[in-house]
């Protein structure tokens, strides 16, 4: 699906599109238990979101405001005397990964070993060997963790979820792993990729920059117009039924391939969809999907983006890419590794 309409359809309409066996990473290694939420279809998909939804609300990340400034603030201290950085490895690598890793109760050590596995999963597409390395990897760190709060129960989501009930019952230890597992993929590396892509953006377009600098009060429709244009995944459904959509016949059990890059783009929405503008009246993008599905950690991912990005703009003066800077964009989880700019 490539126009807006078509994307909106199948997000919103889950009486016919069915995300079941979603992001079935996990398959690879010989696990059977399903991604929670994302692979549940309405109605036992809103059990799932009533367990985790109270951690991911705008008030509960307004609790969490002052730890990702300080998280963020010490970052750019450890940078900005330097004149330059890695933005990408320096910056947007780090800061949304600590937040997570404390929101979870995961030990700070384990930073280093997250990443690669996350890397090696989302990134390192078509190399199974490494995807199949990543997954065990992150399972049976995840296992282990979720034993340990199982014993000494903390005021953690992993915590949270391991004790937590769902109508009524404790979860079932597939739903525990498939539920710790998936926010794990989920909320990794999806911020990290989507900060790479905005500093990109400003590093190349100074006058952008300018009036971001001029307008912090305009951060967060930037922030909306960022997600626009760099939209990070794709999402599919599989047919519930035969039925027809946009005068093309769908079979039960096809898959549909939804390119929120296509529908971010669709001038039938978006009034000059190629230019970022901070006067658009309603910004409705998919990079964060939408339907029941809509992504649980929307809030968080805004906030993080918002106070990376005016911290950023208080302390260091306009920057640019650093000459020579290799701009390479990876696939799967679209991201740049690496983003060498310069300032001064
Ligand atoms: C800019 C950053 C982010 C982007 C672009 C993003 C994107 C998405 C997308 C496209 C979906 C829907 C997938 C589908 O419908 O098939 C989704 C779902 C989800 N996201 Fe995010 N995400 C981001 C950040 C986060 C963070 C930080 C977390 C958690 C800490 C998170 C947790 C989730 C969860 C749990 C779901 C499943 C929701 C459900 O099935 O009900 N995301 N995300």
């Amino acid at each position: 699906m490539t126009r807006y309409e078509d994307v909106r359809e199948v997000y919103q309409n889950d009486a016919v599109y069915s995300n079941a066996g979603a992001a079935n990473f996990q398959a690879m290694v010989g696990e059977t238990f399903q991604m929670i939420p994302l692979a549940i279809d309405p109605p036992d998909h809103g059990k799932y979101r009533i367990l985790l939804n109270p951690w991911f609300s705008p008030r509960a990340i307004t609790l969490m405001e002052p730890k990702i400034r300080a998280t963020i603030g010490e970052l750019i201290d450890s940078f900005a005397d330097k004149g330059e950085c890695d933005l990408a490895y320096d910056y947007g690598r780090i800061y949304p990964v600590r937040v997570f890793m404390g929101l979870m109760g995961f030990p700070e050590e384990k930073f280093e070993d997250f990443l690669s596995w996350e890397y090696a999963i989302l990134h390192d597409m078509g190399n199974l060997e490494r995807m199949k390395w990543g997954i065990s990897s992150a399972l049976a760190y995840l296992r282990g963790y979720i034993e340990e709060v199982r014993r000494t129960p903390v005021d953690n989501l992993t915590s949270h979820i391991v004790h937590g009930t769902v109508e009524g019952r404790g979860l079932t230890e597939d739903e525990i792993i498939g539920t710790v597992f998936f926010l794990w993929v989920g909320g990794l590396d999806t911020v990290a990729a989507t900060t790479a892509l905005m500093f990109r953006r400003l590093a190349l377009d100074p006058a952008l920059q300018q009036t971001l600098r001029d307008n912090p009060d305009q951060i967060p429709e930037a922030i909306e117009e960022f997600l626009r244009m760099q939209p990070i995944v794709n999402s599919g459904r599989s047919a519930k039924h035969d039925h027809e959509l946009a005068g093309v016949q769908i079979k039960k059990g096809e898959y549909i391939m939804c390119l929120n890059a296509a529908g971010n783009f669709d001038p039938a929405e978006f009034e000059e969809p190629r230019t970022f503008r901070l006067d658009r009246p309603s910004n409705r993008h998919f990079t964060l999907a939408g339907g029941p599905h809509r992504c649980l950690g929307s809030h968080l991912a805004r906030r993080e983006l918002r106070i990376a990005l005016s911290e950023f703009l208080e302390r260091i003066p306009p920057f640019r890419m650093k000459p020579g800077a290799d701009r390479t964009v990876v696939p799967g989880l679209i991201a740049a590794p690496h983003l060498p700019i310069v300032w001064g």
